[in-house]
């Protein structure tokens, strides 16, 4: 993994093997941003026409290369284009990217100075934020040739005034940005080595490292309590599902949030299978358990003075002679029955009985994170995951903390008319499919049978987000994002701190 560190030295004398500095778009043409005034004096002045004549604009996301001039110790330096030239300064985000770009362009070096124009403590966290989320990869399964090395280490340069500043907010980043590699590392692993059981049990060990209490309801315990939605979707497969509670307490705690997320280990669709071409990356399933779980323990090791509850609701969706058929009624937990129409419509099965169970322990507030349908990449693209809830107020705080900490969402709605499609025409309580038309708001409107009364719930659909097929941008690698994990840490500390 990629250190990182502050120095308060120049630029100048820095021993680093490349020094990274910004340049923007201005209305007369390239600006090289702050932070790299010691550079442009080592070009005597040219720098901004030597990059013009290599063909930089500024654009956010081009890189150039330049072999330093006498003066300058570092032996390369690596303009990234941050975009529209502002006063105000770039924004979070766009150091974000723009740090997640150079760490990804200098792959292979051992030694990177971030020269890029930052002032404020939150701005020095985008930075070492996007410089780590920049530099992951995952090799696990590569023998041998697996392409260049991560950045050895990223160096945050400063002024000695703001160099206490720079230094919290690196540790803070680090914690953050470690744990949403730990989510897009559950994601990326291969489906036949992480199911319900290994997932447990890498929760177990995680929790274990940084003093959480993990609890795991195995297939028998599940049967037991009477899960029936967990035991429906799992029950295909020879890998039996779990029902896993992590918990997090602060002594100053004023309230208690209860995260839920989606972990289906590998959805074929069951008996309603899924066909080829809808199958491949659908490991990426339980992205929504690994944020939740990631998330939990980024709120430890930040120490926010709130109590978070993460409950995975982790099964594998396959079909087999022991798989739910279409037609079959499942008894939930917590008592409703459900129709199963349609065995691909598995997600909102598994977190219903999560729901439920979370309900009981009576939290201030339930989020829940799911890759839960197509219908919602449909509607909002492959970078940006809807908000629904039975709050407005808690939407809009949602959708509010996506925004800050620089991920994509949007509010939809939860209209009454779906569902009656839902509940009507079936032999049961409810059925687990409705109306195809706002397909993602129907899934909605089902979880939200399940949360007790008078509990504020909110529902995060990451089925777009959550896995990147694309080329890597910015600090988005290909595989797993560890989507909806920066959300969620911003939402437990504006609880803690409200
Ligand atoms: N896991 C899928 C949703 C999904 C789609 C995630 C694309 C990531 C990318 C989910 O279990 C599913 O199959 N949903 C169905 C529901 C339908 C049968 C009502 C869907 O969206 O087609
Ligand atoms: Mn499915
Ligand atoms: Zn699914």
């Amino acid at each position: 993994m990629t250190a990182l560190s502050v120095s308060t030295s120049s630029a100048a004398s820095l021993r680093a093997d490349a020094l990274v500095i910004g340049v923007g778009k201005g209305p007369k043409g390239l600006v090289v941003a702050d932070g790299a005034e010691v550079v442009a004096e080592a070009f005597e002045g040219k720098l901004a026409e030597v990059l013009s004549t290599l063909g930089a604009t500024g654009a956010e996301g081009e890189t150039i290369k330049l072999p330093s001039p006498a003066g300058l110790k570092a032996p390369l330096v690596l303009a990234v284009g941050l975009g529209d030239a502002s006063d105000e300064g770039y924004g979070a985000e766009v150091l974000r990217r723009a740090a997640g770009v150079a760490a990804r362009t200098l792959a292979g070096t051992k030694k990177a100075a971030l020269a890029l124009p930052a002032v404020s403590a939150e701005e020095f966290e985008a930075l070492a934020l996007g410089g780590l989320l920049g530099s992951y990869s995952f090799t696990a399964y590569k023998n041998g040739e697996n392409g260049k090395a991560p950045v050895g280490e990223l160096t945050l340069l400063t002024d000695r005034k703001g160099s206490k500043d720079a230094k919290a907010a690196v540790e803070r980043a680090a914690a953050l940005g470690e744990e949403i590699n730990r989510a897009r590392d559950l994601v990326n692993q291969a489906p036949n080595e992480l199911n319900p059981k290994s997932f447990a049990a890498i929760a177990q060990a995680a929790g274990k490292e940084h003093g959480l209490k993990v609890e795991v309801l195995d297939e028998k315990a599940l049967t037991k309590g009477g899960f029936g939605g967990i035991l429906g979707v799992g029950n295909g497969s020879t890998n039996p599902p779990r029902l896993v509670k992590v918990a997090y307490t602060h002594p100053k705690a004023k309230a208690t949030l209860a995260f839920v997320g989606k972990g289906i280990t590998y959805d074929s669709g069951g008996i309603s299978l899924k066909p080829a071409g809808h199958n491949e990356t659908m490991k990426c399933d339980m992205a929504g358990a690994a944020a939740v779980f990631a998330s939990v323990v980024a709120a430890k090791r930040l120490g926010l003075a709130v109590n978070v509850t993460g409950w995975l609701a982790l099964a594998e969706n396959m079909p087999s002679g022991s798989a739910t058929r279409p037609g079959d009624v499942l008894n939930m937990y917590g008592g409703k029955t459900v129709e199963v129409l349609n065995t691909d419509a598995e997600g909102r099965l598994v977190l219903a009985d999560a729901i439920v169970r979370a309900s009981e322990e009576n939290p201030d507030v339930i989020v829940d994170v799911a890759t839960l349908t197509g219908a919602m990449v449909l509607a909002l693209g492959t970078r940006t995951f809807g908000v629904m809830s039975n709050k407005d107020e808690l939407r809009g705080q949602l959708h509010a903390a996506a925004e800050a900490v620089g991920e994509q969402s949007w509010p939809m709605p939860l209209p009454a008319e779906l569902r009656k499609g839902m509940v009507e025409s079936t032999i049961a309580d409810l059925a687990n499919m409705g109306e195809r038309m706002g397909g993602g708001l129907v899934a909605g409107l089902f979880l939200k049978e399940f949360v007790a009364e008078g509990i504020d719930w909110a529902h995060l659909d990451i089925a777009g987000p959550a896995f990147h097929e694309g080329a890597p941008y910015g600090y988005t690698p290909k595989g797993g994002t560890g989507s909806a994990v920066r959300t969620l840490v911003r939402f437990a500390e504006e609880t803690a701190n409200a």
